[in-house]
């Protein structure tokens, strides 16, 4: 397994090489959608990643943002989002990520999280712990959603869908010490699992984005489930990643109920 994790770190490493070297030039915005937006930057990255997967694992499925999926039937399946925080990225604020992860028989086993703005990596492998530049991470102690910082993200189709988390972000706000939303669904649960917030929850997400997180999350000794507290796999559309300690409590905050713990 360490030869895969460290060529997870290396496809992260140089995807964020790509990231810091564009961000003082011009680069191309184009719109995907009405507010959500492709840069060549994202491009440049996935075209780096896939290159290097195919080079040394011909034969493992890619599952990647922007190309999609290429399946073989392989034995592994690379999940990656070459630039996580796209919009963050397009504006010149220094919140983005590159989220990696390998899953076999439908099981994540490496997951890693790389922050280049504060040269932040973040890792796990299952069943062996979380780190954060080579330093165990674990999630935090905090016991109440009144004294936790959450984070959430809304999804691109908010103007036009009523599930759109507005109701839950207002729930929370009123709840919580403070709520962040910081656009960069991978790097805010990395930041669940080394304790700088409680919790994070988010709907219509996809395997790219949670898929190292989650791992992270899990392996720092934290909770992960739905947002309506079922079994979580990276294929379901909704995350509630926490410390463990608030999760009962986040999960009747979400669901609109007023139990306090
Ligand atoms: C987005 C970010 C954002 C989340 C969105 C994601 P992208 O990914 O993770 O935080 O709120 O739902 O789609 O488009 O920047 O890769
Ligand atoms: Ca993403
Ligand atoms: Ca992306």
């Amino acid at each position: 397994m360490d030869e895969i994790l460290d060529f997870a770190i290396l496809c992260a490493r140089e995807a964020g090489e790509i990231q810091r070297r564009y961000l003082s030039r011009n680069f191309e915005v184009i719109h995907k959608g009405e507010i959500n937006l492709l840069t060549e930057v994202d491009l440049a990255c996935e075209e780096r990643i896939i290159c290097l997967i195919e080079r040394y694992f011909p034969n493992d499925d890619i599952v990647s943002e922007e190309k999609r999926a290429n399946l073989k039937g392989g034995q592994g399946r690379w999940i990656v989002d070459p630039l996580d925080g796209t919009t963050n990225y397009a504006h010149r604020y220094p919140f983005f990520s590159t989220s990696i992860a390998y899953e076999v028989k439908g099981e994540v086993i490496v997951g890693v999280v790389y922050s280049p703005i504060l040269d932040e990596l973040f890792f796990a492998e299952k069943g062996k712990g979380a780190y954060m530049n080579g330093e165990k991470i674990r999630v935090s102690k905090i016991e109440k959603v009144s004294d936790s910082l959450l984070s959430t993200g809304f999804p691109y189709d908010l103007r036009t869908s009523k599930n759109n988390n507005i109701d839950h972000f207002i729930r929370c706000l009123l709840k919580a010490q403070a709520v962040r939303r910081d656009g960069s669904a991978a790097l805010n649960l990395a930041y669940v699992a080394c304790g700088r917030f409680e919790g994070h929850w988010e709907l219509k997400l996809n395997p790219w984005d949670m898929a190292a997180g989650y791992l992270l999350v899990v392996e720092a000794g934290g909770t992960v489930t739905t947002m309506a507290g079922k079994e979580f796999t990276i294929y379901e559309d909704s995350i509630l990643a926490t410390n463990g300690l608030i999760h009962r409590e986040m999960l009747s905050v979400l669901g609109g109920g007023d139990e306090g713990v």
